[in-house]
């Protein structure tokens, strides 16, 4: 059920069961951080593995601090530039956490998310929300509550609306436990604005694997439509006739072989950040137009490029 009414979900979410609620990247389905057994109904509705830990929300750092989760020193610049928004910093756990939040790691990813109705429900509420996106596990993120409605709508009480994330990628994560700052996933922010701002190179060394294209084994699949979705056309062998059987995702301009009504450009104009908001809507279009396969092009590999690519990859691997 989709509703507007803020403090019907603030009850629901006191109450130990699940709300997907809007932010300003995708939805997330959400719960009382602080209760286990609310957890553990996120775990099952998303069909999620118990290794997967999940990011927490809240208003303010202070809040956080109050639960004595505490952003170190050198994350304070990042989080006075870019909080509210599209980042998540994982920092060591409070004890206030029950471990089936941070499956078990001595970490905790926290987060504030930069969305008017989400900050005023965070704000409503005694407690952080603990809140993966609202997608059942390895499929496509959902960016308007009509997305978390189709997938999600007969396991859970309520789908909180918030219209269409702006964002439209997931945050990027960046540990803070080492001694330098360490990207863990690519996301709504892009890694040159952070390092301008952390004025030094990000550790990207866990993302090697997820990035090396020659290895697409490597990749999780995630983000998977249901119509297998290619990177590189030449891999198929393609015949003429082929072409009238395939959806395109592209950035700007639309394939010369594919028909013009199968074919989703990400941002005509060439924008990163709208070609970012897009592109999951765009990857469920092309996948309910139900044709036998969709080639969707990468983006030039730069700021919020990066990210996009990372999600088409993963979305490619065949599983
Ligand atoms: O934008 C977002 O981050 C969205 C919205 C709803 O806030 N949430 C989201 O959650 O993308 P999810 O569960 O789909 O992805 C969370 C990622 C996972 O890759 C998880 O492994 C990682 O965060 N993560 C969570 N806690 C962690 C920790 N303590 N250490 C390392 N990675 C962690
Ligand atoms: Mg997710």
């Amino acid at each position: 059920m989709i509703i507007n009414d803020l403090f019907f979900a603030k009850n629901i979410l006191e109450q130990g069961e699940l709300v997907a609620i809007p932010t300003e990247t995708v939805y997330g389905l959400a719960a009382n951080a602080f209760d286990a057994a609310a957890i553990a109904k996120i775990y099952q509705v998303k069909n999620r593995p118990q290794f997967n830990p999940l990011i927490i929300h809240s208003n303010s750092l202070e809040r956080f601090s109050h639960w004595g989760i505490h952003l170190p020193e050198s994350a304070m610049a990042l989080a006075k530039a870019f909080s509210p928004g599209p980042i998540t910093f994982v920092v060591p756990k409070s004890a206030l956490i029950p471990d089936i939040v941070t499956a078990g790691q001595n970490t905790v990813a926290i987060r504030i998310p930069n969305h008017p109705i989400a900050l005023q429900l965070l704000s409503e509420l005694a407690f952080p929300l603990a809140a993966p996106s609202a997608n059942l596990s390895g499929m496509v993120s959902p960016t308007s509550a009509e997305d978390v409605e189709a997938q999600l709508g007969s396991q859970i009480a309520a789908v909180l609306n918030g219209g269409k994330c702006g964002v439209g990628l997931e945050s990027t994560i960046i540990s803070f436990v080492g001694d330098t700052p360490k990207l863990l996933r690519l996301g709504g922010l892009s890694i040159e604005a952070i390092e301008q701002v952390l004025n030094l190179k990000l550790d990207t060394n866990a993302l090697i694997n997820n990035e090396n294209p020659e290895a697409p084994g490597m990749l999780s699949r995630h983000y998977a439509p249901h119509t297998p979705l290619y990177l590189d056309a030449a891999e198929l062998h393609l015949n003429e006739a082929d072409y009238a059987e395939m959806a395109f995702i592209g950035f700007q301009k639309k394939h010369p072989k594919i028909i013009g009504s199968n074919q989703i450009i990400l941002s005509e104009r060439g924008n990163y950040a709208e070609a970012a908001q897009n592109l999951f809507a765009a990857i469920r279009q092309a996948d309910a137009l139900g044709k036998k396969l969709i080639i969707a092009e990468l983006l030039p590999p730069e700021n919020l490029g990066l990210a996009i690519n990372d999600r088409l990859k993963r979305a490619s691997v065949k599983g």
